[in-house]
């Protein structure tokens, strides 16, 4: 192996920057030639490919976003988009692929190993920590904070007026972020797509608070939960309980922008390394992930298959907590 590319796709997630400081100056180390594409697959297909050195990764491990630009590539989803990212493979000589991204990231690397197996190693970057093989993804551990710092603001606002927010956080297919903003913010209710959401359930805990004086409220909602997004839970909420007084934030991006956490960038740079270190020992079509603090590497397939599941013992928690 002497020429390696390596590319960020999806949803940018803090701490991106720092994987891609670690894979390049760990492949320099090692004597390997270093392009980055830009835009992700997209860019595979355009032929953005620059060449990158030790100063390419200056002064990066702080910022937030990605150096390389990312995208949602629907031409990569086609055959002869993939066939066209492959040409501009071998034109550029690159032996080896690191790949930085979430499930659709992932998704795509193992439909195109199945068609040119083109030796890849996976690095998982997105605020979701929605992937297999993981214990955290990059940027989860500093969406969950910056969730947090916002929500802590909006109790505030809420406990002065005696009112009840809705707060909608990011997580289109999982609550990882809902649920450990949640906790860590002493939310009221935790709503999230993997537990089927119960209105009932939600009017029932909020008519026992209300006899009892509690009026201040911190609901969250994953954008993905199966009751519908926060502000239709709370036009839903109102007309169940017309004189409450109630408002809906949604937090959107500003949960995907920011300076990673210390978590973030030490797993990113750890990650970075190690998915170096797969493509030199011909450990290929694998994510790097991290679990039990030790570097484990796992099959695309596989890092797809499922989400990792909720930990029942945790949503028992949550109920007692949030009394
Ligand atoms: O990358 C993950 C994520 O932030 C999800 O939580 C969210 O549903 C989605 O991306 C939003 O994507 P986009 O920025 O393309 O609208």
């Amino acid at each position: 192996m002497k020429h390696i590319a390596l590319f960020t796709s999806g949803g940018d997630a803090p701490g991106m920057n720092a994987a891609i400081r670690a894979v390049v100056r760990t492949a320099i180390s090692k004597g390997l030639q270093v392009s980055g594409i830009k835009h992700g697959y997209e860019g595979m297909i355009n032929d953005e490919f620059v060449k990158m050195n030790l100063d390419s990764v200056s002064n990066i491990i702080q910022t937030g976003g990605t150096i390389l630009k990312t995208s949602r590539s629907e031409r990569f989803k086609t055959t002869e988009g993939r066939k066209t990212a492959f040409e501009n493979l071998q034109k550029h000589k690159i032996d080896g692929l690191i790949a930085i991204g979430g499930d659709g990231t992932f998704t795509g690397a193992n439909v195109f190993k199945n068609e040119y197996n083109v030796p890849c190693v996976g690095v998982p970057g997105t605020i979701d920590k929605d992937l297999s093989g993981t214990d955290f993804t990059i940027g989860f551990d500093t969406a969950v904070n910056t969730a947090m710092y916002a929500i802590d603001k909006i109790r505030d606002t809420a406990d002065a007026h005696d009112r009840i927010f809705f707060v909608e956080v990011m997580g289109r297919d999982a609550g990882y972020i809902a649920l450990n903003a949640g906790i860590a913010t002493g939310a009221e209710e935790i709503l999230i797509p993997e537990t089927p959401t119960y209105l009932e359930d939600l009017y029932k805990h909020l008519a026992d608070d209300f006899r009892r004086k509690k009026m201040c409220h911190i609901i969250i909602v994953a954008e993905g939960d199966d009751a519908g997004h926060a502000i239709t839970i709370a036009e839903k909420v109102k007309k169940q309980f017309p004189n409450i007084d109630a408002r809906t934030t949604v937090l959107g991006h500003i949960q995907r922008g920011g300076s990673p956490t210390y978590f973030d960038r030490v797993l990113a740079s750890r990650l970075g390394f190690a998915a170096v270190e797969a493509l030199l020992d011909n450990n290929f079509q694998v994510m790097a992930g991290l679990v039990n603090d030790k570097i484990v590497y796992t099959k695309f397939e596989n890092v797809i298959k499922q989400h990792p599941s909720i930990d029942k013992e945790i949503l028992k928690m949550v109920k007692i907590l949030a009394s």
